[in-house]
């Protein structure tokens, strides 16, 4: 039965890059789309640009824009990033729209005839200079916990606590630099605790993945408070109604872009809006986030939906955060890639999609890109499995027979492959890609095993008739298996199939297509070249050129430890220092370890008769074969550990914190290797 199904990803904000964070969720939603599309449902996919807020304000004051120039400007950048990367929305659109700005203030009037919303006089930081009100991120000072200087007004970056505002140290507006004042104002409240019986109810309805649901019951056992969506002017958003001087908070009215987008595609294609959105709907709705964003999809929206007559999502699908060879994405380490970096460098989307693809399983679990792998899983799977069935006998179609296949029945390999698509569309289905891929591939292996022991470079070079027909009956069943993987893979490389398609010269392939099969006759185009390995050298021009020149760029001035304990408990005596036994050391082998995505082994010289060996957790940082001959300084009285890759027997000390690192220290000219680091 044809399903009527309404997908969106989570808004973007319009004052950044989409970078390849962000891509992890637009391609896993994609691949989903596609998928449904293929199964011949009705499927629509909207999403749109977050323009509202104060970054975004300031963002634009700063570039001496209005805040429209500005989003209309980024709304162009992220169409072609995502158009570029093959991310196919049906509709994108902007918060920033008239269609937003009427079903925000409906949905407001309708809480409010509900008894939802409530009017609270709170105090709020004020820049006197600026005369605004100032969000949490916007006011910096010194953290209470461990005294760094420059911290966020709502968390420490350098020792990772979270508070108030308030409780910063000598607090200054980021704005203009100013002692910001407490100051009181009116704020609307959406009154959440109100709406506990409801939200449990529905956290049990199977809307949500297992961990989320766990998520949500910590939330209801912390108890929910009524949430502030009204921010002062100025701001840049849709002001409240009868309430002048008064905002929607960016997060009330971000959700319901979804909304807004959705019903200018139905102005554009004439569908019915409320057959989507009505409360009754039967029609199937899924939000894809980020875990970051479960509070405001998990218990604002339905909250949202249900007190102002409208239907709830069916279901929410949380994705777990991107890192980059096992760590945050980092500007120091050039790893924190935009999209565009991407495609300037690295060039082909479907790479990064087929990769993605393969890590996803559709649990919050974070996903890595480890580079080295990436671009051994690609050329490997893509080229030496998929497209080499394909490379290896469509020639001798074209030379030998004119183009012309003949159909193929009653192959076991092939059965096999058609078998397998019920198995493959539930892992789509449930957007456990990684297991897809994986069976797929194992298809692929079968596949080529099967042309390794048909060997029609062999038969080819053989007289006679019977050489001729099993030639191509040879090259049309692997044609044939080539066909299906294609399908299978379609939803996640969906322009590599395009030109597959136009190089078997079959119709649009849809999961419907696993039923035909090449017949007697039918004709391909000749084999061009579908795809090139990818180098790693590509790899490396990117990360470098991502790498922030940190000297440029202005950082936080943080204290040091030390400095922040003014407590003399936490001071060490001399006695104890002296313990250390840090020796100048020469490196005279450095190497990466096989299966260690940290550590670099090195052997290290201090003089003594016999080398250190010591694994170092510095590869993110340095590439082996620089390290060789350097000077250095390492802890040789450490006891020696046993890892796994081996026994380490002593420290490297090397300096790092979030702007970057590690930077292994060095002793200046004239040390040499054995001295003692007093
Ligand atoms: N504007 C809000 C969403 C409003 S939805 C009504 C927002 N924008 S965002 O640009 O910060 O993020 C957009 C989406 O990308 C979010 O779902 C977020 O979780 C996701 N990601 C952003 N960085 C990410 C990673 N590093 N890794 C994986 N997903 C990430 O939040
Ligand atoms: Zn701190």
């Amino acid at each position: 039965m044809s399903r009527k199904i309404l997908v969106t990803s989570a808004l973007p904000y319009a004052n950044g890059s989409i970078h390849l964070g962000h891509l992890v969720e637009y391609i896993q939603t994609d691949i989903w789309v596609r998928f449904q599309k293929m199964q011949g449902h009705e499927c629509h996919y909207v999403c749109a640009d977050d323009t509202h807020g104060t970054p975004i304000m300031l963002r634009a004051e700063k570039e001496g824009i209005t805040p429209e120039a500005l989003i209309e400007k980024v709304h162009k950048e992220h169409s072609d990033d995502f158009a570029d990367f093959l991310v196919e929305f049906d509709n994108y659109h902007s918060t920033n729209s008239e269609e937003n700005r009427e079903l925000a203030c409906g949905i407001y009037k309708a809480l409010k005839a509900n008894n939802k919303i409530a009017m609270n006089t709170i105090e709020q930081f004020f820049d006197p200079v600026k005369a605004m009100f100032l969000p949490d991120r916007f006011i910096k000072g010194e953290c209470p916990k461990c005294h760094a200087k420059d911290q966020y007004g709502d968390s420490c970056e350098v020792c990772g606590a979270t508070y108030n505002p308030t409780e910063l140290i000598n607090p200054y507006s980021a704005v203009s630099g100013a002692a910001p004042v407490r100051k009181e104002t009116e704020h609307y409240f959406f009154k959440l605790s109100e709406c506990e019986s409801f939200l449990k109810e529905w956290t049990r309805s199977g809307t949500l993945q297992n961990e989320a649901a766990n998520k949500m019951g910590e939330w209801f056992a912390s108890g929910l408070s009524d949430w502030d969506i009204s921010r002062d002017a100025p701001y840049f958003g849709f002001e409240i109604p009868d309430a002048p001087g008064k905002y929607f908070y960016v997060w009330l009215d971000a959700p319901i872009g979804y909304m807004a987008s959705f019903k200018n595609l139905c102005e554009k294609k004439g569908l019915d809006f409320d057959e989507y959105w009505k409360r009754d709907s039967t029609t199937e709705l899924y939000h894809f986030i980020g875990k970051d964003i479960l509070y405001f999809h998990a218990l604002f929206w339905p909250a949202t939906l249900e007190y102002s007559g409208y239907r709830k999502p069916t279901q929410i699908f949380a994705h777990g955060f991107l890192t980059v060879n096992g760590e945050k994405m980092s500007k120091s380490r050039g790893t924190f890639i935009t999209a565009r970096s991407y495609l300037d460098h690295v060039k082909n989307p479907e790479y990064l999609r087929y990769y993605y693809a393969a890590k996803l399983n559709g649990s919050m679990e974070d996903i890595d890109l480890n580079l080295e792998d990436f671009v051994a899983r690609v050329n490997s799977d893509l080229v030496g499995k998929y497209i080499n069935i394909a490379s290896r006998t469509a020639g001798f179609i074209s030379k030998r027979f004119d183009g012309k296949l003949h159909g193929v029945t009653n192959h076991p390999v092939i059965q096999e492959l058609k078998n397998a698509a019920p198995e493959i569309a539930k892992c789509y289905e449930n957007r456990d890609y990684s297991r897809a891929l994986r069976e797929i591939m194992r298809l692929a292996d079968q596949a080529n095993a099967d042309v390794a022991t048909a060997a029609p470079w062999v038969t080819a070079k053989q007289e006679g008739q019977e050489a001729e027909a099993a030639l191509l009956l040879d090259c049309s069943g692997a044609l044939e298996m080539f066909r299906l993987l294609t399908i299978y893979l379609k939803p996640a490389l969906p322009e590599l199939a395009k030109n597959i398609e136009a190089f078997l010269n079959v119709p649009p392939l849809t999961w419907n297509s696993v039923n035909n099969s090449f017949v007697t006759g039918h004709t391909i185009n000749e084999y061009k070249h579908l795809i090139t390995r990818l180098d790693p050298k590509f790899i490396e021009t990117m990360t470098e050129a991502n790498k922030e020149n940190l000297q440029a760029t202005p950082q936080p001035t943080s204290i040091t430890k030390a400095e922040a304990m003014n407590d003399e408990s936490n001071y060490i005596s001399i006695d104890d220092f002296t313990k250390v036994d840090l020796r100048i050391a020469r490196i005279v082998e450095a190497n990466h370890v096989e299966g260690a995505e940290k550590l670099l082994q090195l052997t290290l010289d201090i003089g003594e008769e016999k080398p250190r060996n010591v694994f170092a957790g510095i590869k993110s940082a340095y590439d082996p074969a620089t390290l060789v001959g350097r000077l250095t300084v390492m802890v040789a009285n450490l006891a020696p550990r046993k890892m796994k890759f081996g026994m380490s027997e002593g420290m490297v000390l090397a300096a790092s914190d979030e702007r970057g690192g590690p930077f292994i220290l060095s002793p200046d000219s004239g040390a040499e290797a054995g001295m003692r680091v007093k």
